[in-house]
């Protein structure tokens, strides 16, 4: 059996966040866990940074966590609090952080560990990449030390937040931009999968079932998440955005990727925060992204199922 993949996990819980944490943090063989690094998105940094605690309770993990950006490069902040709730984790029976946040920057942290283990460290991000992007302007090393970038977000479709942009690249455009175009190798998991990627009832059904808090807890923030779904985007059930990235790092056989050119809307507009892919390659640019475009959905929930099981 191969060593666990040395990962870091950035994102802005959010509860489809949390349970893609969950998920790493039940799959020891395939993932070390070496951090968690919070950035600003679906709710503040405050509470990102304390979801992230709360997660970590609730896996049974010791794992330290680092605060980083409270907010994008230069664009006003966004939230999404209608589709997370005003605290990002919409559930009962929440367990509450066990320590508190490092005193060192998630920025100077990502620098410090990727530099510690050259071509090793992969990052699965999944909220805004303003960290990523200022750790790649500190240190303009980094992306031939990171061994991949795996990210959930932007689309070679539609968007989620405006017609053209997908939460997480509108939420820091420059970021996404910096990161995308840095040479670091990145493999995209944006709407285009994970909106098939769906927690009908009958799955939230089955992670309640589970008859563990982990399962209760997310059963929850699924369901809470199901109404935004139904009324907005005329879905059975929320989308597994998040997890459908940490379990692409696990088994990147889940889904089919395909290399493209992608670059990112940043001027000030309708397609502001798009994220552009070239998928008939007709700009003959070469390919910066692996973009997911196909996806076995029941394998993915099989692999949640199964994992959150695992937990208390
Ligand atoms: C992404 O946006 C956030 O609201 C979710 O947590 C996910 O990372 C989906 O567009
Ligand atoms: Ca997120």
């Amino acid at each position: 059996m191969p060593a666990p993949l040395p990962v870091i996990l950035d994102g802005d819980p959010g509860l489809d966040d949390a349970i893609a944490w969950l998920l790493a943090l039940a799959s020891p063989e395939e993932l070390d866990v070496l951090a968690i690094t919070t950035v600003h998105g679906n709710v503040g940094l405050d509470l990102t940074t304390r979801n992230a605690g709360v997660t970590l309770a609730l896996a049974g993990a010791d794992v330290p966590v680092y605060a980083g950006a409270e907010r994008p490069l230069l664009c006003a902040p966004l939230t999404a609090a209608r589709v997370h709730g005003e605290t990002g984790l919409p559930a009962a029976d929440l367990p509450e952080p066990r320590r508190g946040p490092e005193a060192e920057h998630a920025v100077n942290f990502l620098v410090r560990a990727v530099r510690e283990r050259p071509g090793e460290v992969t990052l699965v991000a999944t909220g805004p990449l303003t960290n990523l992007a200022l750790a790649f302007r500190l240190a303009p090393d980094l992306p031939g030390k990171v061994r991949e970038v795996v990210w959930m977000g932007g689309s070679t479709g539609g968007g989620n937040r405006t017609p053209a942009a997908e939460f997480n690249a509108l939420a820091d455009p420059h970021a996404a931009h910096i990161v995308l175009t840095s040479g670091v190798p990145v493999r995209m998991y944006g709407l285009n999968v994970t909106m098939q990627a769906v927690a009908t009832p009958e799955r939230v059904g089955r992670l309640r079932g589970l008859g563990n808090r982990a399962g209760r807890v997310s059963a929850d923030l699924l369901t809470f998440y199901a109404g935004v779904y139904r009324e907005r985007y005329g879905l059975s059930g929320g989308a597994l955005h998040d997890p459908l990235a940490v379990a692409a790092a696990i088994r990147p056989e889940l889904c089919r990727t395909q290399p493209m050119n992608v670059q990112v809307e940043m001027q000030e507009g309708l397609n502001f925060g798009r994220t552009v892919c070239d998928v008939y390659g007709v700009t003959e640019q070469p390919a910066n992204v692996e973009v997911a475009v196909e996806v076995d959905d029941e394998a993915l929930f099989a692999l949640l199922l199964e994992r959150v099981g695992r937990l208390g």
